[in-house]
């Protein structure tokens, strides 16, 4: 997987229980996902279709460095679809552990927000046709 985003759990970050909040996990997740989706399609216009399940797997706490990872999973006509992971790592062994785990669609609009293709090149890129 790709490192697309690092983030830091500021005290603003968390919930009533001391946890970082989920909203903001989401848009951590969110922000990186269209970052590697407008990258892979060479376009800026890549807005999101769907969040699959969300697991929050492990809390995060003030303080704790994340790493926001992410994959192509398939290409399709007009949408892409990633497989997001944020890992905590242990800035003293380096060691990382899965938090939240996701998969994002997306798919390329034009000016007037109208689904488009995604280019034939980024296809041929990934695999997606011959
Ligand atoms: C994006 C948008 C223009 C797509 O138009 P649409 O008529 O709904 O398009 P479709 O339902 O035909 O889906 C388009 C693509 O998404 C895929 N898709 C749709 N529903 C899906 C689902 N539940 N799971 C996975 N993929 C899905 C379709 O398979 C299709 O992909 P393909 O062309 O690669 O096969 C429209 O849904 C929209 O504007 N949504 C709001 C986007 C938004 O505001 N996002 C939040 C802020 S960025």
């Amino acid at each position: 997987m790709e490192l697309i985003a690092t983030h830091v759990c500021m005290t603003k970050d968390v919930g009533v229980h001391g946890n970082l909040f989920g909203g903001i996990m989401l848009s951590w997740i969110d922000e990186a996902a269209v970052a590697m989706a407008n990258q892979v399609c060479l376009t800026p216009n890549m807005v999101t279709r769907k969040m699959t399940e969300i697991l929050f797997e492990r809390p995060v706490k003030v303080g704790n460095t994340i790493r926001i990872y992410g994959k192509v999973n398939t290409i399709g006509n007009t949408s892409i679809s990633l497989d997001m992971l944020a890992k905590r790592i242990n800035v003293y062994t380096g060691e990382e552990e899965v938090v939240t785990s996701t998969q994002v669609v997306f798919v390329r609009i034009d000016e007037y927000g109208q689904k488009i293709p995604i280019g034939e090149k980024v296809k041929r890129k990934y695999g997606f046709i011959e």
